[in-house]
């Protein structure tokens, strides 16, 4: 038999239970509700032991719980009331929180913006394949089989069987291969294209990477001369880097131009003098050196009049026309551009918001 149990006994429950209720004060009135008054909640706990009294104190033990469950009903009922009259205030003239959005990845951006410049003085942007034939990578661009100078393009090449007439498949080592297919693809100059694409070597450090991009500029028509190459890249470095900006080419070789040229572009920074304006040393007397660049120039890539080879291989007669060519890193002339004073090139193919979010 269980041990009957007195009134004052269920008083003290009763209480103890007021009191637990007492400290729910912050919870909601359906919590509530199923905690104290739920099937197997409190209250029906407590009930239950109504079956230990004396007969002779059930009426009473009845009337303290009746009483106790009213109380417990009104307080939740209350709180209901409550809960249902806290509208919520809003205002609707809080401007809203944007959710975050991307952008055009830098190199994206600098392709567009190099499209966009040459566009203008009437070039057009093609494409072309980025895994191409021997041909038109090095053989048609007067580089013939087994010549040194392919050496400086340090190649991929493709493990397929090679092409009866256009030789191995390589990955483009550069964009040069647009050359002959857009004259193939025109049959007659006048051709002003701009080729940018994706180029592959092998080399991987601070500056270079396997993949990157470049441009190539192609024009071909009557009368094209070297003040036409000049101007043309004159007028893309004041666009590019802006009104201050300067070009200049120096003698270099290349089997498919001839005269062939390396491209620089004054430095930004110390607006290509080589020392930093103002900028006294305290030790020397002599002026800073420009960090940046050291002589005030950056090389950008090589240019230069299209090879009388190369216009045969494409169908031309360069007896009547002549044309020049350029071709320049992506990265690189982006990288150069005021501000960006990347020391590693790899940045950009990393996939760091905090670096690529600035762009
Ligand atoms: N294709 C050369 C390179 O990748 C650059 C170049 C393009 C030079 C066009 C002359 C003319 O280095």
């Amino acid at each position: 038999m269980t041990k009957a149990m007195t009134i004052s006994e269920l008083e003290l429950q009763i209480k103890a239970l007021r009191q637990e209720f007492a400290a729910d004060d912050g919870l909601p009135a359906g919590e509530l509700s199923v905690k104290y008054l739920g099937k197997n909640g409190l209250f029906n706990q407590l009930a239950a032991v109504i079956g230990q009294l004396e007969s002779t104190d059930r009426p009473e033990a009845g009337r303290l719980l009746n009483q106790l469950k009213a109380e417990l009903e009104a307080a939740i009922s209350k709180r209901l009331q409550e809960e249902e009259q806290q509208t919520e205030w809003v205002d609707l003239t809080i401007p809203g929180i944007r959710p975050p959005t991307g952008h055009l990845h830098p190199i994206t951006q600098a392709i567009s913006e190099i499209t966009r410049i040459f566009e203008r003085i009437g070039f057009t942007r093609v494409r072309y394949p980025e895994v191409d034939w021997d041909w038109y990578v090095f053989e048609a661009l007067n580089m013939p089989q087994n010549h040194p100078a392919r050496d400086e393009w340090e190649t991929f090449f493709v493990d397929t069987p090679p092409h009866p007439e256009r030789g191995r498949m390589v990955l483009t080592t550069h964009t040069s291969n647009g050359q002959v297919r857009e004259m193939e693809r025109l049959g007659q100059p006048p051709i002003r294209m701009i080729n940018i694409g994706r180029t592959y070597r092998r080399q991987q450090d601070a500056t270079h990477t396997q993949v990157f991009h470049q441009f190539e500029g192609l024009v071909v028509d009557k009368g094209i001369n070297i003040q036409h190459l000049k101007g043309t890249i004159d007028y893309f470095a004041r666009e590019f880097y802006g009104p201050e900006a300067k070009s200049r080419i120096r003698p270099f070789h290349f089997k498919f131009t001839e005269p062939s040229f390396e491209v620089d572009f004054s430095c930004h920074i110390c607006h290509g003098t080589g020392y930093l304006e103002g900028q006294v040393d305290a030790e020397t007397g002599g002026t800073h050196k420009c960090r940046f660049c050291k002589s005030g120039w950056h090389e950008v890539g090589g240019a230069g009049m299209v090879h009388p080879n190369v216009l045969k291989a494409g169908g031309i007669d360069p007896d009547e026309y002549t044309g020049f060519a350029f071709g320049w890193g992506v990265e690189r002339t982006y990288s150069l551009k005021e501000g960006l004073n990347l020391d590693d090139i790899r940045l950009l193919y990393g996939t760091d918001l905090r670096f690529l979010e600035q762009f």
